[in-house]
Protein backbone atom coordinates (compact mmCIF):
# COMPACT_ATOMS: atom_id res chain seq x y z
CA UNK A 1 0.00 0.00 0.00
CA UNK A 2 1.24 3.51 -0.49
CA UNK A 3 0.78 6.66 1.53
CA UNK A 4 2.72 9.48 -0.93
CA UNK A 5 5.18 9.94 2.26
CA UNK A 6 7.88 10.47 0.30
CA UNK A 7 6.06 12.85 -2.37
CA UNK A 8 8.76 15.18 -4.22
CA UNK A 9 11.54 13.85 -1.77
CA UNK A 10 15.13 13.37 -2.98
CA UNK A 11 17.54 10.73 -1.38
CA UNK A 12 21.08 8.63 -1.90
CA UNK A 13 20.41 5.21 -1.17
CA UNK A 14 23.47 3.08 -0.21
CA UNK A 15 24.17 -0.80 0.06
CA UNK A 16 21.42 -2.91 -2.33
CA UNK A 17 23.15 -5.61 -3.71
CA UNK A 18 20.64 -7.76 -4.55
CA UNK A 19 17.23 -8.32 -4.00
CA UNK A 20 17.66 -9.37 -0.22
CA UNK A 21 19.33 -6.68 1.13
CA UNK A 22 17.96 -4.57 2.78
CA UNK A 23 18.67 -1.32 0.93
CA UNK A 24 17.08 -2.86 -2.05
CA UNK A 25 13.44 -3.43 -0.23
CA UNK A 26 14.12 0.23 1.12
CA UNK A 27 14.70 1.23 -2.76
CA UNK A 28 11.16 -0.15 -3.50
CA UNK A 29 9.40 1.35 -0.68
CA UNK A 30 10.39 4.98 -1.36
CA UNK A 31 9.44 4.27 -4.96
CA UNK A 32 5.84 3.35 -3.71
CA UNK A 33 6.33 6.59 -1.55
CA UNK A 34 6.88 8.62 -4.47
CA UNK A 35 10.11 9.62 -3.91
CA UNK A 36 13.06 9.64 -6.36
CA UNK A 37 16.91 8.51 -5.63
CA UNK A 38 20.18 7.79 -7.16
CA UNK A 39 21.24 4.10 -5.78
CA UNK A 40 24.66 4.13 -4.82
CA UNK A 41 27.55 0.86 -4.21
CA UNK A 42 30.75 0.17 -3.98
CA UNK A 43 32.35 -0.16 -7.63
CA UNK A 44 33.43 -4.21 -7.13
CA UNK A 45 29.83 -4.69 -6.03
CA UNK A 46 28.58 -3.67 -9.18
CA UNK A 47 30.28 -6.39 -10.73
CA UNK A 48 28.46 -8.81 -8.29
CA UNK A 49 25.05 -7.44 -7.75
CA UNK A 50 22.30 -7.13 -10.05
CA UNK A 51 21.81 -3.38 -8.86
CA UNK A 52 20.66 -2.41 -12.30
CA UNK A 53 17.60 -4.30 -12.20
CA UNK A 54 16.07 -2.06 -9.00
CA UNK A 55 17.30 1.38 -10.87
CA UNK A 56 15.32 0.30 -14.22
CA UNK A 57 12.28 -0.47 -12.21
CA UNK A 58 12.47 2.68 -10.23
CA UNK A 59 13.62 4.90 -12.96
CA UNK A 60 17.06 5.73 -10.27
CA UNK A 61 20.30 6.92 -11.65
CA UNK A 62 23.07 4.19 -9.89
CA UNK A 63 26.34 6.04 -9.21
CA UNK A 64 29.53 4.37 -8.18
CA UNK A 65 31.12 5.33 -4.82
CA UNK A 66 33.31 3.14 -2.51
CA UNK A 67 32.12 4.97 1.14
CA UNK A 68 35.38 5.19 2.26
CA UNK A 69 36.87 7.16 -0.18
CA UNK A 70 36.21 11.57 0.50
CA UNK A 71 36.57 11.92 -3.24
CA UNK A 72 33.99 9.03 -4.32
CA UNK A 73 31.77 10.69 -2.10
CA UNK A 74 32.35 14.61 -2.68
CA UNK A 75 31.54 13.30 -6.86
CA UNK A 76 28.69 11.52 -5.91
CA UNK A 77 26.77 13.92 -3.66
CA UNK A 78 27.65 16.46 -6.17
CA UNK A 79 26.22 14.36 -8.86
CA UNK A 80 22.88 13.29 -7.21
CA UNK A 81 22.16 16.93 -6.25
CA UNK A 82 22.46 17.48 -9.76
CA UNK A 83 20.80 14.24 -11.60
CA UNK A 84 17.93 14.68 -8.39
CA UNK A 85 17.23 18.25 -9.19
CA UNK A 86 17.79 20.03 -5.94
CA UNK A 87 18.79 19.13 -2.35
CA UNK A 88 19.06 15.89 -0.30
CA UNK A 89 16.28 15.14 1.38
CA UNK A 90 17.05 11.55 3.16
CA UNK A 91 19.80 9.05 2.56
CA UNK A 92 20.15 5.38 3.56
CA UNK A 93 23.55 4.24 4.84
CA UNK A 94 22.66 0.30 4.54
CA UNK A 95 26.73 -1.14 4.99
CA UNK A 96 28.53 -3.27 6.71
CA UNK A 97 31.37 -5.41 6.18
CA UNK A 98 34.04 -7.59 8.64
CA UNK A 99 37.04 -9.10 6.90
CA UNK A 100 37.73 -10.75 10.07
CA UNK A 101 34.02 -12.48 9.74
CA UNK A 102 34.54 -13.01 6.22
CA UNK A 103 37.82 -14.78 6.42
CA UNK A 104 36.81 -16.72 9.63
CA UNK A 105 38.96 -15.23 12.32
CA UNK A 106 38.07 -15.15 16.03
CA UNK A 107 37.31 -11.98 18.22
CA UNK A 108 40.55 -13.24 19.86
CA UNK A 109 42.44 -13.40 16.67
CA UNK A 110 41.67 -10.30 14.88
CA UNK A 111 44.23 -9.42 12.18
CA UNK A 112 44.30 -5.55 12.69
CA UNK A 113 44.66 -4.28 9.43
CA UNK A 114 41.48 -6.45 8.51
CA UNK A 115 39.85 -4.97 11.80
CA UNK A 116 40.51 -1.31 10.69
CA UNK A 117 39.31 -2.33 7.11
CA UNK A 118 35.98 -3.17 8.65
CA UNK A 119 35.43 -0.27 10.69
CA UNK A 120 36.20 1.96 7.94
CA UNK A 121 33.66 0.44 5.46
CA UNK A 122 31.20 0.33 8.14
CA UNK A 123 31.02 3.28 10.73
CA UNK A 124 34.07 5.87 9.18
CA UNK A 125 32.24 5.69 6.12
CA UNK A 126 28.92 7.00 8.27
CA UNK A 127 31.08 9.52 9.58
CA UNK A 128 32.65 10.72 5.64
CA UNK A 129 28.86 10.65 3.63
CA UNK A 130 27.80 12.93 6.72
CA UNK A 131 31.32 15.06 6.76
CA UNK A 132 30.48 15.52 2.51
CA UNK A 133 26.78 16.14 3.08
CA UNK A 134 27.61 18.46 5.30
CA UNK A 135 30.11 20.55 3.97
CA UNK A 136 28.59 21.04 0.44
CA UNK A 137 25.05 22.25 2.75
CA UNK A 138 23.61 19.46 0.60
CA UNK A 139 20.89 18.53 2.72
CA UNK A 140 17.11 20.08 2.76
CA UNK A 141 16.15 21.27 6.23
CA UNK A 142 14.30 18.77 7.98
CA UNK A 143 16.01 16.17 5.94
CA UNK A 144 16.97 12.39 7.42
CA UNK A 145 19.59 10.25 7.41
CA UNK A 146 19.61 6.99 8.70
CA UNK A 147 22.21 3.90 8.77
CA UNK A 148 21.52 -0.17 10.03
CA UNK A 149 22.66 -0.82 13.24
CA UNK A 150 22.74 -4.33 14.97
CA UNK A 151 22.43 -5.18 18.54
CA UNK A 152 25.17 -6.79 19.17
CA UNK A 153 26.13 -3.07 19.80
CA UNK A 154 24.93 -3.30 23.18
CA UNK A 155 24.98 -7.17 24.18
CA UNK A 156 27.23 -10.15 23.52
CA UNK A 157 26.71 -12.05 20.51
CA UNK A 158 29.60 -13.36 20.31
CA UNK A 159 29.99 -14.43 16.56
CA UNK A 160 29.26 -11.58 15.09
CA UNK A 161 32.95 -10.57 15.94
CA UNK A 162 34.47 -7.67 15.26
CA UNK A 163 31.06 -5.95 14.28
CA UNK A 164 30.02 -5.66 17.28
CA UNK A 165 32.65 -2.98 18.19
CA UNK A 166 32.00 -1.61 14.97
CA UNK A 167 27.96 -0.51 15.45
CA UNK A 168 28.60 0.34 18.40
CA UNK A 169 31.15 3.12 16.24
CA UNK A 170 28.45 3.33 13.94
CA UNK A 171 26.06 4.26 16.75
CA UNK A 172 28.04 6.64 18.47
CA UNK A 173 28.50 8.22 15.44
CA UNK A 174 24.94 8.88 15.01
CA UNK A 175 25.01 10.68 17.61
CA UNK A 176 27.81 12.72 17.93
CA UNK A 177 27.10 13.52 14.00
CA UNK A 178 23.48 14.20 14.68
CA UNK A 179 24.06 16.85 16.86
CA UNK A 180 25.53 19.12 14.84
CA UNK A 181 23.14 18.28 11.44
CA UNK A 182 20.34 18.86 14.00
CA UNK A 183 21.82 22.17 15.31
CA UNK A 184 23.11 23.79 11.96
CA UNK A 185 20.78 22.00 9.07
CA UNK A 186 17.54 20.72 10.87
CA UNK A 187 18.31 17.29 9.66
CA UNK A 188 17.79 14.17 11.81
CA UNK A 189 20.24 11.47 12.11
CA UNK A 190 19.32 7.73 13.39
CA UNK A 191 20.21 4.22 13.15
CA UNK A 192 17.80 1.22 13.19
CA UNK A 193 18.87 -1.77 15.26
CA UNK A 194 17.29 -4.45 13.32
CA UNK A 195 16.59 -8.02 13.47
CA UNK A 196 18.79 -10.70 12.24
CA UNK A 197 17.66 -10.61 7.78
CA UNK A 198 18.71 -12.99 5.40
CA UNK A 199 20.71 -11.26 3.39
CA UNK A 200 24.29 -11.58 2.00
CA UNK A 201 26.01 -9.54 4.83
CA UNK A 202 23.99 -11.40 7.60
CA UNK A 203 24.27 -14.90 6.10
CA UNK A 204 27.71 -14.20 6.32
CA UNK A 205 28.07 -14.18 9.93
CA UNK A 206 28.53 -17.87 11.56
CA UNK A 207 25.84 -19.66 13.21
CA UNK A 208 23.46 -17.78 11.73
CA UNK A 209 20.31 -19.99 10.95
CA UNK A 210 20.66 -20.73 14.78
CA UNK A 211 20.86 -17.08 15.44
CA UNK A 212 17.77 -16.38 13.49
CA UNK A 213 15.79 -18.80 14.72
CA UNK A 214 16.77 -18.02 18.00
CA UNK A 215 15.80 -14.19 17.62
CA UNK A 216 12.29 -14.97 15.99
CA UNK A 217 11.32 -17.33 19.31
CA UNK A 218 12.54 -14.72 22.02
CA UNK A 219 10.61 -12.24 19.70
CA UNK A 220 6.97 -11.32 20.71
CA UNK A 221 6.34 -10.26 17.38
CA UNK A 222 8.78 -12.29 15.69
CA UNK A 223 11.84 -11.34 13.51
CA UNK A 224 11.75 -7.83 11.58
CA UNK A 225 12.29 -8.80 7.69
CA UNK A 226 13.76 -6.57 5.00
CA UNK A 227 10.69 -5.26 4.05
CA UNK A 228 9.65 -4.21 7.61
CA UNK A 229 12.71 -2.38 7.71
CA UNK A 230 12.20 -0.45 4.43
CA UNK A 231 8.59 0.44 5.69
CA UNK A 232 10.33 1.64 9.26
CA UNK A 233 12.79 3.70 7.57
CA UNK A 234 9.91 5.09 5.10
CA UNK A 235 8.89 6.35 8.26
CA UNK A 236 12.42 7.97 9.43
CA UNK A 237 12.25 9.65 5.82
CA UNK A 238 8.85 10.83 6.12
CA UNK A 239 7.49 14.77 7.82
CA UNK A 240 5.98 12.48 10.17
CA UNK A 241 8.83 12.11 12.19
CA UNK A 242 10.44 15.55 12.06
CA UNK A 243 11.71 15.40 16.16
CA UNK A 244 13.12 12.12 16.37
CA UNK A 245 16.91 12.49 16.19
CA UNK A 246 20.34 10.89 17.92
CA UNK A 247 18.31 7.89 18.20
CA UNK A 248 19.41 4.34 18.22
CA UNK A 249 15.70 2.57 17.38
CA UNK A 250 15.08 -1.10 17.87
CA UNK A 251 12.94 -2.62 15.34
CA UNK A 252 13.22 -6.35 16.38
CA UNK A 253 9.49 -7.46 16.67
CA UNK A 254 10.37 -6.68 20.93
CA UNK A 255 13.76 -8.45 21.24
CA UNK A 256 15.73 -5.89 22.91
CA UNK A 257 13.74 -6.46 25.97
CA UNK A 258 13.37 -9.58 26.41
CA UNK A 259 14.66 -12.15 28.94
CA UNK A 260 13.26 -15.24 27.66
CA UNK A 261 9.90 -16.24 26.45
CA UNK A 262 7.74 -19.43 26.36
CA UNK A 263 8.69 -20.72 23.16
CA UNK A 264 12.48 -20.44 24.21
CA UNK A 265 11.39 -21.92 27.59
CA UNK A 266 9.80 -24.86 25.99
CA UNK A 267 12.96 -25.71 24.32
CA UNK A 268 15.21 -26.25 27.49
CA UNK A 269 12.01 -28.13 29.49
CA UNK A 270 11.94 -30.42 26.43
CA UNK A 271 15.51 -31.65 26.97
N1 LIG B 1 21.28 -8.85 7.74
C1 LIG B 1 21.22 -8.68 9.05
O1 LIG B 1 21.01 -9.63 9.82
C2 LIG B 1 21.37 -7.31 9.62
C3 LIG B 1 20.90 -7.03 10.93
C4 LIG B 1 21.09 -5.75 11.46
C5 LIG B 1 21.74 -4.78 10.69
N2 LIG B 1 22.19 -5.09 9.42
C6 LIG B 1 22.90 -4.05 8.66
O2 LIG B 1 22.14 -3.70 7.52
C7 LIG B 1 23.03 -3.10 6.56
C8 LIG B 1 22.76 -3.70 5.20
O3 LIG B 1 23.15 -5.04 5.13
P1 LIG B 1 22.27 -6.19 4.47
O4 LIG B 1 21.95 -7.14 5.57
O5 LIG B 1 21.18 -5.62 3.66
O6 LIG B 1 23.35 -6.96 3.56
P2 LIG B 1 23.92 -6.69 2.07
O7 LIG B 1 25.09 -7.60 1.97
O8 LIG B 1 22.83 -6.86 1.09
O9 LIG B 1 24.38 -5.16 2.10
C9 LIG B 1 25.65 -4.73 2.54
C10 LIG B 1 26.10 -3.70 1.52
O10 LIG B 1 27.31 -3.03 1.90
C11 LIG B 1 27.95 -2.69 0.67
N3 LIG B 1 29.35 -2.29 0.85
C12 LIG B 1 30.37 -3.03 1.37
N4 LIG B 1 31.52 -2.35 1.30
C13 LIG B 1 31.23 -1.12 0.75
C14 LIG B 1 31.99 0.04 0.44
N5 LIG B 1 33.31 0.10 0.67
N6 LIG B 1 31.36 1.10 -0.13
C15 LIG B 1 30.02 1.07 -0.38
N7 LIG B 1 29.25 0.00 -0.09
C16 LIG B 1 29.84 -1.08 0.47
C17 LIG B 1 27.83 -4.01 -0.09
O11 LIG B 1 28.17 -3.89 -1.46
C18 LIG B 1 26.37 -4.33 0.14
O12 LIG B 1 25.55 -3.74 -0.84
C19 LIG B 1 24.45 -3.34 7.11
O13 LIG B 1 24.87 -2.18 7.80
C20 LIG B 1 24.23 -4.47 8.08
O14 LIG B 1 25.24 -4.56 9.05
C21 LIG B 1 22.00 -6.31 8.88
Amino acid sequence: MSYGLLKGKRGIIFGALDENSIAWKTAQRVHEEGGSFVLTNAPIAMRMGTINQLAEATGSKIIPADATSLEDLEKLVNEAVEVLGGKIDFVLHSIGMSVNVRKGRSYTDQKYDWTAKGWDVSAGSFHKVMQVLYKQDAMSEWGSIVALSYMAAQRVFPDYNDMADNKAFLESIARSFGYFFGRDKKVRVNTISQSPTPTTAGKGVKGFDGFISYAEKMSPLGNASALDCANYTVSLFSDLTRKVTLQNLFHDGGFSNMGVSDAVMQAFEDQ
